[in-house]
């Protein structure tokens, strides 16, 4: 089976693209990053592509100010890579049905929260960890799922819990969950990438041995 040809969607620092390009290059991963695309000029995400030699673009909102617009340039570029998959990696853009349809089951998020909880609309960066911090929880983690039309609301692949220490405030929460999304997300998308992923029924089932 050929190596895949991943696109990776970004929208700030990276840490979770970093991770991904040091797998690849570590053989870790049966597929190849083929395409960085932020919706942010300077988003250290793109320098992260440079560095690592891969090819990054920068789409604008303001050549593109409606979604759907915006989505089907984003598809055209995809689509000239010959894009397998797409990993969302920090991107803070609702992706329009016209791309969710064009890559059914074939776009991957990572999300920093045990989804369902503190997920969906405004739940994103420090808002995820405020809203874990004043919820009082005593755990919370991070989600890999495929992304559907709702937000964060797709057939979850992998789930990793860490407690949370009782003086930790929002910000150390987000550090904490960050360490843990990182190996998270290179083992999603290494299953995927062996077809080791069958969702039946909004479940994720995976494939011979973890
Ligand atoms: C991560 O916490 C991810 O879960 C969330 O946005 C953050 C991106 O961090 N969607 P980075 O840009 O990968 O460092």
């Amino acid at each position: 089976m050929r190596a895949l040809k991943i696109a990776v969607l970004a929208s700030g620092g990276g840490t979770n693209l970093q991770a991904l390009i040091d797998a690849q290059n570590a053989g870790k991963i049966n597929g190849t990053i083929a395409l960085v695309i932020s919706n942010r000029k300077n988003a250290y995400a793109l320098e992260r592509a440079r560095l690592a030699n891969i090819a990054c673009e920068h789409i604008s909102t303001k050549s593109y100010p409606d979604p759907i617009d915006y989505d089907k340039a984003l598809l055209s570029r995809l689509k000239a890579h010959q894009i397998d998959l797409i990993v969302l990696a920090g991107y803070l853009k609702i992706l329009s049905p016209v791309l969710i349809q064009a890559y059914q089951h074939k776009i991957i998020n990572i999300h920093p929260s045990l989804l369902p909880a503190f997920g969906g609309d405004g739940f994103y960066g420090i808002h995820v960890h405020n809203a874990v911090y004043q919820s009082g929880a005593k755990v919370s983690g991070a989600t890999v799922h495929f992304v559907t039309e709702g937000v964060d609301a797709g057939p979850i692949i992998l789930q990793k819990a860490i407690p949370l220490e009782q003086n930790w405030q929002a910000t150390d929460i987000q550090a904490a969950v960050l360490k843990i999304e990182h190996p998270l997300l290179v083992e999603a998308v290494s299953l995927f990438c062996d077809n080791r992923l069958e969702i039946k029924e909004n479940r994720v089932y995976i494939q011979g041995e973890l």
